[in-house]
């Protein structure tokens, strides 16, 4: 008897099921992450409520991200963590919520430390445990008028961050009487073999330390009279970065509101750490970036002395009326941190992860010309879509760099002279009508001295980042244009001389 037949007409049905299937998701996507202002360049979750980044470590080869995420709605509500991951921080992969609000509260951020040495016995069978930390904020306790519903629990993980236990001792870290009390980012110290616990106390950071994840004792605080106050301090983070061998140790710490441009930002201390306190002697601000929308980031743990930043693509002034549907917020692009001395002072410089070389199309590039008015759009075809732009000179004279669409409206993206200051200018941008605010210009200073610059610009289509003189000083800025900007000219009052000029179109990731 020949079967061949039979076997066929089950399996034509089958292959067109299959091939349906993946012709119908792929149109799905496709729409999913083709919506108007959707990011091309950055992560965002596909649709819903997303805040900060939370958990970020790199396990197994893999970088996860997790993040503040409500599933059911477009505004901010019970928090649940978001699960994305990455082999090379450019393209994601999402994957199913990590953790869920329960009898103790919503999860608020915190982050994940991979326990190779198994101090906290979750390990088994061989497999390290992931161990999240992170804050349990309890409504109905912030309801009733108590001030301490917020405490921090763990949960671990076996399979790489897919399944996670809640530790059943929750919480962990009970609150003292603080009504800001969360955001735990942990880390290894290596000279005392244990943990610390960097946790923002409402106009502080408090640092704890533990031998077990779970007994937490309170070593210090740092803060109360430094850097700016101007709203409450939250998701801070500490790390060492390199200087020629030397250990110097960096704290970031966000704040919501008093932004350099109002509302949320992040500031950074430089000085020491040395398993018990932190200690600065900075007596000036530091921003880690200027722009309206880079808040609540944090970097990545377990990768060695790399520090990988990542911040929330947002600002708490409108971030819940930005009009993006069906989702709302991104990601910064990925950003790696090192630090740069300018006369005796240290300051943190940020740039973007070289990984976007692998999906960047072939260059148009103009070296060593004289302008007043350089028109990219005549020299590049492809306008459109996601794009570096990076511009050398030797000179640092006032110019600017126009994005504009057909509909006439712009960002403009620049540099001021007198001002001696960096600025985005999204006040002709597109819609701006869902915050009073949103069109003011944004400054920063040029914290680089001498006459060479440096800068590259990162575009989306509905976001800017400026990394200037090499990451020192960075702005992003977020906007929603009514069409695609699809030209750009950079634009100067006098002859601007250019030492050379690169644009790359890089890939949508999604
Ligand atoms: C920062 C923040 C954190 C908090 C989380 C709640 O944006 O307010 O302090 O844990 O968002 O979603």
């Amino acid at each position: 008897m020949n079967l061949f037949p039979m076997k066929l007409c089950k399996l034509i049905p089958a292959v067109l099921i299959c091939f349906c299937i993946s012709t119908e998701a792929q149109q799905q996507k496709y729409k999913l992450y083709r919506e108007p202002h959707r990011p091309q360049l950055h992560f965002s979750q596909k649709a819903n409520w997303m805040n900060d980044p939370n958990g970020m470590v790199f396990f197994n080869n893999t970088y996860h991200l997790f993040y503040q995420y409500y599933p059911d709605s477009m505004v901010w509500g019970p928090m649940h963590w978001g699960h994305a991951t990455s082999k090379n921080l450019v393209h994601w992969d999402h994957e199913p919520v990590a953790l869920y609000p329960d009898s103790l509260g919503y999860i608020f951020s915190g982050s994940v430390v991979a326990d190779v040495n198994n101090s906290s016995g979750f390990g088994k069978a061989g497999k390290t445990a992931l161990v999240a930390i992170f804050t349990h904020h309890d409504p109905k306790g912030d309801a009733s008028g108590r001030i301490d519903y917020q405490n921090q629990s763990i949960a671990y993980s076996l399979d790489e961050g897919r399944t996670w236990t809640k530790y059943e001792g929750n919480p962990v870290l009970k609150n003292p009487g603080i009504r800001d009390f969360r955001d735990p980012k942990v880390s290894w110290y290596e000279p005392q073999q244990k943990w610390i616990m960097t946790l923002a106390t409402q106009d502080r950071i408090s640092f704890y330390s533990s031998k077990d994840l779970k007994q937490w004792t309170k070593e210090s605080e740092f803060g109360k009279d430094n850097g700016a106050h101007g709203g409450v301090w939250e998701c801070p983070d500490l790390f060492p970065l390199d200087d020629n061998g030397r250990d110097v140790w960096v704290l970031l710490v966000s704040i919501n509101p008093g932004g350099p441009n109002e509302g949320s930002a992040t500031q950074y201390f430089i000085g020491d750490f040395d398993g018990t306190k932190f200690s600065s002697n900075q007596t000036t601000t530091k921003w880690l970036d200027y722009g309206p929308d880079d808040y609540a980031g944090v970097t990545w743990s377990n990768t060695g002395k790399r520090k990988i930043f990542l911040g929330w693509m947002g600002n708490w002034l409108y971030a819940t009326k930005v009009p993006t549907y069906p989702w709302r917020s991104a990601m910064t692009i990925p950003r790696e941190l090192s630090l740069r001395k300018i006369g005796t002072e240290y300051y943190v410089a940020s740039k973007p992860i070289e990984n976007y070389n692998l999906f960047a199309e072939p260059p148009f590039i103009a070296e060593s010309f004289s302008t007043t008015k350089f028109n990219l759009t005549d020299k590049v075809k492809k306008l459109k879509g996601p794009a570096r732009l990076s511009m050398a000179s030797d000179q640092i004279k006032t110019f600017s760099i126009v994005l504009s669409n057909s509909k006439g409206e712009k960002v403009v993206i620049g540099y001021d002279q007198q001002a001696n200051q960096y600025y985005i200018d999204r006040s002709e941008a597109g819609i701006h009508d869902f915050y009073n605010g949103f069109t003011k210009k944004s400054v920063a200073p040029r914290i680089a001295q001498g006459n060479d610059t440096y800068l590259t610009l990162f575009i989306d289509n509905a976001s800017v980042e400026l990394f200037a003189d090499n990451g020192l000083t960075v702005m992003t800025g977020i906007f929603f244009p009514n069409d695609d900007f699809t030209n750009i000219q950079i634009e100067a009052p006098e002859t601007l001389k250019i030492k050379s000029l690169k644009f790359n179109r890089l890939q949508d990731i999604w």
